[in-house]
């Protein structure tokens, strides 16, 4: 289960015995879906080389504060602000101290006091070293700062000595950090989504499109990775700066987008269709430009395939959600959608003159939507694109989990009436 898809963790290795368990650590958190960054102190290094986590991680070990060229290529300020969580495993009795006096003489110790990220860590030291009073002291006032304590084990130590102080598992680690999180309410799925217009060539110069500006459907992606989903985004032609965190393929035509969705939809829990897509395009693309020798000038139109149908059609397990923009009778037809195309969901948004002194239709940062499935509403007031997204994304997830649940029951009924 991926419990950290979309998170990014920030490890702190320092010197101690159990500095090689972080080798495990690592993959361990990778497996749950997390980014690694990590940081060694110079205690650190003594025991295990940088190379190690590099090669584990996949991206440079951090090890130095006062070094220029380290600095430039991502300092310590930026460490702090990349990182959603900030994990010391192990922790030596020599960080709890310096972290509990506030030091910042190394880039551990700068990056946690630089950053408001939950802190968590997982202690490792001899049971003596752990029972000493001002470990005690350390531990206490960093728990009063809201610091997460993860252990240590009881047991056998390194040193030959039995008692507390080992760190704990891997496991341990894991499960207690995804609990940090509230947990994404898309956590483990994946999300395909379209956005922004298409464009038919009629000549090599020209082309038919619309007025979408793809807004709405990056927010919904972004909000869709923040809820802890892999989002995969299917973009036509827009300026809009590509979220982090997903992927973006960019397509021009309906057919470009019919073929990229094919390719992705079977990898898909999810799929939200917000793209204004070209629903005719020319029967001929012309080889050359157009003249305009003319008085009149007729475009023959094809109908492009309907993505939504279709994907609903060829993979009828997809949650689908759609979107209508309407000039009028909002309802009727988002709800006459919903229907015809058997889909779960459909947002509906009215634009054009009707729309203007609420929206401002296509390229405003603004919307309001009205959502409908079967069986029920909901309307969204006027608000930003990402606000709207955040309760959108919300509201899928809900639908989804009733969605499942609702299959899995059917599915134990089928198993059931065949016995
Ligand atoms: C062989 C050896 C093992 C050590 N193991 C631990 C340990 O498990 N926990 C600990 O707190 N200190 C341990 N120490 C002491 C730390 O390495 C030392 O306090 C160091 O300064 C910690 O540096 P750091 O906290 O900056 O990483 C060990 C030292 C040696 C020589």
């Amino acid at each position: 289960m991926q419990h950290l898809t979309n998170k990014r963790i920030l490890l702190g290795v320092t010197g101690s015995i159990a500095a090689y368990k972080a080798a495990d650590l690592i993959r361990r958190l990778q497996d749950a879906g997390a980014e690694v960054k990590v940081v060694m102190t110079d205690g650190a290094k003594a025991f295990v080389t940088p190379l190690t986590f590099q090669a584990l991680s996949g991206s440079p070990v951090h090890e130095n504060l006062l070094d220029t060229e380290a600095e430039a290529a991502m300092g310590h300020i930026e460490l702090a602000r990349w990182a959603d969580v900030i994990l010391i495993a192990p922790a030596s009795a020599n960080s709890l101290a310096a972290l509990a006096q506030g030091r910042a003489d190394d880039l551990l110790n700068a990056i946690c006091l630089a950053s408001d990220v939950p802190l968590a860590i997982a202690p490792a030291m001899n049971k003596h070293m752990w029972a000493d009073p001002a470990t005690r002291e350390n531990v206490k006032q960093l728990a009063q700062r809201g610091v997460l304590f993860i252990g240590p084990d009881s047991g056998e130590q390194a040193c030959g000595d039995i008692g507390e102080g080992r760190m704990v598992e891997s496991e341990t680690i894991i499960t207690r950090i995804s609990e940090l999180f509230t947990l994404g309410s898309l956590a483990g799925l994946t999300v395909l989504i379209t956005a922004g217009p298409t464009r038919e060539a009629l000549d090599p110069v020209r082309f038919l499109t619309n007025h979408s500006s793809g807004k709405m459907g990056y927010a919904i992606a972004e909000a869709a990775v923040e809820a802890g989903a892999k989002v995969i985004l299917i973009s036509g032609p827009v300026s809009l700066v590509t979220p982090d965190r997903l992927t973006r393929l960019d397509v021009e035509s309906t057919a470009d987008m019919e073929e990229a969705v094919k390719e992705h939809v079977a990898t898909a829990d999810i799929f939200i269709a917000t793209a204004a897509v070209a629903d005719y395009r020319p029967v001929v693309v012309q080889q050359d430009k157009i003249k305009k020798n003319e008085q009149r000038l007729t475009l023959e139109l094809e109908k492009n395939t309907d993505i939504l149908a279709m994907v609903k059609t060829q993979y009828a397990k997809t949650f689908c959600l759609g979107f209508a923009a309407e000039t009028r009778d909002l309802e009727n037809y988002a709800r006459g959608k919903l229907a015809q195309k058997n889909i779960e969901m459909i947002a509906a948004n009215l634009v054009g003159p009707g729309a203007e002194k609420t929206t401002g239709t296509f390229n405003s940062d603004l919307n309001e939507l009205n959502v409908y499935w079967p069986g029920g509403e909901l309307k969204l007031e006027l608000a930003t694109k990402t606000r709207l997204a955040r309760q959108l994304v919300a509201l899928v997830a809900q639908r989804f989990t009733i969605y499942k649940e609702n299959a899995e029951n059917e599915n134990n009924i089928i198993s059931l009436k065949s016995q």
